[in-house]
């Protein structure tokens, strides 16, 4: 899987697949899925690391995850995400990083924002690297943004991300996250924009849709944003599966003769 499916989905005019994965044993079962994308997030910070926000992401952190999935899926487009600030030091720093995750196994690089990247992304496009941009409620902004809030509700804002939109694709980018902005702002944009927009929490008409595992999974079911579905009562399943080992162990039905030497 190239970066060139996400051309041609959008002109066949089908739906672009992406889901988040962090470690081998997910991207094993991903590899051999339809999935289009995996992206390793640096919302790995909380889903793997329990930190309160992805501000808690290190390159380190998402080095070794990239590592991971790369491993179990080599047959994937595999998307890893800059982590806070690591995009906006020197730009020696900054090409360091992006060549730290390309090594890891990433074959392309998200970044979050348009204003004060553009420069950088230029660059990493002529330098070979794919870039998908990041706009909305983009989560390592969100003590700017006074916490998890959708964005782009106003005139002025809207404008904004249309504007921030169309400067991403002129800096290079192959396709630009929408996350948490009002359904009818994404359609605009993704009718506007000949790259493609993935969504999440930004409706349905986005060219193609990003879920996190553990959302998909249904892996905590405490948290349950408006956009996320449950594909899966996952949590569920693992509480009776544990339950059953407990019970299996304690009545001596595990192990049984066929798992003994
Ligand atoms: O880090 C992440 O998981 C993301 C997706 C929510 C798009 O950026």
């Amino acid at each position: 899987m190239r970066v060139d499916i996400f051309f041609k989905k959008k002109a066949e005019n089908k739906k672009i697949t992406v889901l988040t994965c962090y470690d081998y044993t997910s991207a094993r079962i991903l590899s051999r899925s339809e999935i289009d994308c995996l992206l390793v997030g640096d919302s790995v910070a909380m889903t793997m690391h329990g930190c309160k926000d992805t501000v808690a992401a290190t390159l380190q952190m998402m080095q070794f995850h990239v590592q991971a999935v790369s491993r179990g899926a080599e047959n994937k487009f595999i998307i890893a995400d800059l982590p806070f600030l690591s995009y906006r030091k020197s730009k020696k720093s900054n090409i360091e990083a992006v060549q730290i995750l390309m090594q890891a196994g990433a074959q392309a690089i998200k970044l979050e924002g348009a204003s004060g990247n553009l420069k950088l992304i230029t660059h990493l496009v002529e330098s070979g690297i794919p870039i998908m941009g990041h706009l909305g409620l983009t989560p390592q902004f969100v003590h700017q943004f006074g916490g998890y809030k959708v964005q782009g509700k106003t005139l002025e804002t809207a404008a904004q991300i249309k504007q921030d939109a169309l400067a991403l694709q002129e800096a290079g980018c192959f396709s630009v996250v929408l996350e948490c902005i009002p359904q009818l702002l994404a359609k605009e944009i993704t009718e506007m924009l000949s790259i493609p927009t993935i969504g999440i929490g930004a409706g349905p008409d986005t060219d193609g849709q990003v879920l996190v595992w553990q959302d998909f999974l249904g892996l905590n079911s405490e948290l349950t944003p408006k956009f996320v579905k449950h594909f899966l009562n996952g949590e569920a399943l693992f509480q009776t599966a544990i339950q059953d080992f407990i019970q299996a162990v304690n009545n001596k039905e595990f192990p049984e003769h066929e798992h003994c030497y």
